[in-house]
């Protein structure tokens, strides 16, 4: 079986380990535990084939942000999440993606999805779905609005992933 490992990054508090939890054991974490590291495994079924899929949930936290770059040269796709109830959480995204590239180089083809959580807050959203469609065109990057509480589009989002994991 093929073996694939992604990195999911991102601010703190955004939902990466929500995120991440859903995909993995499809249940919710409602309580905020911040991670320092944790490392998930899950074979994947796409398109009649399997995957071993490694994810690492990393920190979001400051203190931990000179992980990021050895975490960047080890992985090789990475999900990158922010909150759609957080509009700052983007520049964080911004940020990681010029990082990848830098450590990748700029023509590396590199697989990245970004990913808005928090969808199911419709009440505490700051991010625009315009905002959201002209940055995908100027990053050239697929973004997927997500909920990890109402399993709102999690599965997709990572299918994604390896399927750019796969094909590259
Ligand atoms: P760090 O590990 O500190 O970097 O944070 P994180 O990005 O892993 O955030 P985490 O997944 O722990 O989620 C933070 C808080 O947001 C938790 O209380 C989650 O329950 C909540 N949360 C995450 N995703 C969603 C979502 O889709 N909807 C709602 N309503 N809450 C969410
Ligand atoms: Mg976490």
């Amino acid at each position: 079986m093929r073996e694939l490992n992604a990195v999911v990054l991102g601010a703190g508090g955004v939902g990466k380990s929500a995120l991440t939890v859903r995909f993995i054991r499809d249940v919710f974490v409602e309580n905020y535990d911040p991670t320092i590291e944790e490392e998930y495994h899950r074979i994947v079924e796409l398109d009649g084939e399997s995957y071993s899929l490694e994810i690492l949930d990393t920190a979001g936290a400051e203190q931990f942000k000179a992980l990021n770059e050895s975490y960047i040269k080890c992985g090789r796709g990475f999900i990158l999440v922010f909150s759609l109830a957080q509009e700052a959480t983007l520049r964080e995204v911004d940020s990681l993606r010029q990082q990848i590239y830098r450590v990748k180089g700029e023509n590396s083809n590199v697989p990245i999805v970004v990913v808005g959580t928090k969808m199911d807050l419709p009440n505490e959203r700051e991010v625009q779905q315009s905002t959201i469609e002209e940055l995908s065109a100027r990053w050239g990057l697929r973004f997927y609005e997500t909920s990890a509480k109402r399993n709102w589009n999690v599965k997709e989002a990572f299918e994604d992933l390896v399927r750019q994991m796969r094909d590259r």
